[in-house]
């Protein structure tokens, strides 16, 4: 479909997500020649600045050549609005005159705004037929507060006009999952307990605080990457196939995934999960700073956790699941290892260690270097003893195509205006997901308040590796 005329209204649009993604995803988008003429911006921000100002701010940080500039830059206008006075965002009806175009409202702003402008933009009669609202990550802290926050979103917006990010579904391999599992007919004969031994998932970056100190600090990785980014990946790797590619056949079948997972509750935290938190240690060599020295106070949030759970299907009864992130690690690196069974009777057994043979694991990899591995054992050319080794089959998009792999925003914020719910959460999802999460936080309050410390640099603390090694397995690890 292509995307239709349309006025994006930005709120936050001095901010750090739309200067580092949002703007420069459009840009992307407008030099595609996919914004289709006279579709506008009006970026809201909460400084006031001329249109000419704002331009040349954001001009500095986009760069490009300059016909494509001047032209998006055309399409742009700058307001100034208190997000939470209905007068000032009223004002907005001045830019906002055409209702036969899509209208779409970006809310990249803290949540505690979600409520108070959604209701401004209702009073002030600015929603129309067409609008659609797009909210960011974190929706809320917990059950209770998303579902506030999601009820006062609702009383202006209905579902179906409403997008919630986690643009960890904007990323190529992510999507190329479902295509990986529906248009191949090894991988889904494979995938379920009788040939899979267990799933890990780990998102690993190696940044720390970054410049959100105090939302980082009240948040911690758990509310962070598991309730969204972390689940989200496993709804797309462990759920049944969808029976088509209709945004809530997909988004039914996720749900199904969210609702299987084993609850962890009280003390069971303790043996399910691990916290962590980093230390001053090294990353690439260079020395960095411990998470607490960084924020400048005492704290004990996690900057990593681990958890081994299960899915309480027929499909996926018995299957251990890893799940894994962290802030200050080895490398910055997000992947998906099915490990399958191993055989069932080895032949090679006599041949000592040349004869170990290593279950067969595949590996999707989202970031960086998009592209999946098979770990297959091979001989070892030779006319000698006979001798066994793993290697990989190897794929790397990257080689593999030509097209350049855009950024997830530029994928979310097409399917936004074309008004293609697939890759948003559905509040039920939402929901589910604290309903996960909100437990193992209670669980920690009461029975895990410190976490385990691991310099910077380290895959974590020692505990994550004792996790999954109690019960034979190990993390991979490159
Ligand atoms: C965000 C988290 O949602 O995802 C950040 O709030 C994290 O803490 C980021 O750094 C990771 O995204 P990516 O695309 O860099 O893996």
């Amino acid at each position: 479909n292509p995307v239709p005329a349309f006025d994006l209204v930005l709120f936050g649009a001095a901010g750090d997500l739309a200067c580092r993604k949002l703007f420069p995803a459009l840009y992307r988008r407008d030099m595609e020649g996919v914004l289709p003429e006279g579709s506008r911006i009006l970026a809201v921000g909460r400084r006031p600045m001329s249109d000419d100002e704002f331009r040349q701010e954001l001009a500095a940080k986009l760069g490009g050549g300059e016909e494509a500039l001047r032209r998006f830059l055309g399409r742009i206008l700058y307001r100034c609005a208190d997000f939470e006075s209905p007068e000032t965002v009223g004002a907005l009806a001045q830019d906002l005159t055409d209702p036969s175009r899509v209208r779409a409202f970006y809310l990249s702003i803290p949540p505690r705004y979600y409520a108070p402008l959604c209701r401004a933009l209702g009073e002030q009669g600015l929603v129309t037929p067409l609008s659609r609202i797009v909210v960011e990550k974190p929706i809320g802290s917990n059950l209770a507060s998303a579902r506030a926050i999601m009820d006062e979103v609702a009383s202006v917006f209905d579902e179906r006009a409403t997008y919630r990010i986690d643009h960890y579904l904007g990323k190529e391999t992510v999507q190329n999952l479902l295509v990986l599992r529906q248009a191949n007919t090894i991988f889904e004969r494979l995938w379920s307990n009788r040939d899979v031994d267990h799933i890990q998932i780990t998102c690993a970056e190696e940044v720390g605080l970054e410049e959100r100190a105090g939302y980082y600090d009240s948040s911690g990785a758990l509310r962070d990457m598991v309730q969204n980014h972390v689940l989200q990946l496993l709804c797309l790797v462990a759920m049944e196939p969808p029976n088509s590619l209709s945004a809530d056949a997909v988004r039914d079948e996720k749900l199904r995934i969210l609702k299987a997972l084993q609850p962890i509750e009280g003390a069971d935290v303790l043996a399910r999960t691990v916290r962590g938190q980093y230390e001053a240690g090294l990353i690439r060599g260079a020395p960095v700073l411990g998470y607490q020295s960084e924020f400048g106070r005492a704290s004990e949030t996690e900057t990593f956790v681990a958890i081994r759970t299960e899915l309480r299907t027929w499909r996926w009864a018995g299957v251990p699941i890893f799940l894994r992130t962290g802030k200050r690690m080895a490398g910055r690196y997000s992947e998906i290892v099915v490990t399958f069974k191993p055989v069932p009777h080895s032949i090679f057994d006599g041949l000592g260690p040349d004869g170990r043979i290593e279950p067969n694991r595949l590996i999707i990899r989202l970031q960086p270097d998009e592209g999946m591995q098979l770990f297959t054992m091979s001989k070892i050319p030779g006319s000698g003893r006979l001798r066994l080794r793993r290697t990989a089959l190897d794929l790397r998009f990257g080689e593999a195509f030509h097209e350049p792999a855009p950024d997830a925003y530029e994928r979310l914020i097409t399917d936004v205006l074309r008004g293609d719910q697939t890759l948003f959460m559905r509040r039920d999802e939402v929901e589910a997901a604290w309903s996960f999460v909100d437990p193992i936080a209670a669980g920690w309050q009461a029975h895990y308040r410190l976490a385990h410390r691991y310099p910077a640099g380290a895959n974590g603390p020692p505990q994550a590796f004792g996790l999954i090694a109690r019960e034979g397995r190990n993390w991979h690890d490159l």
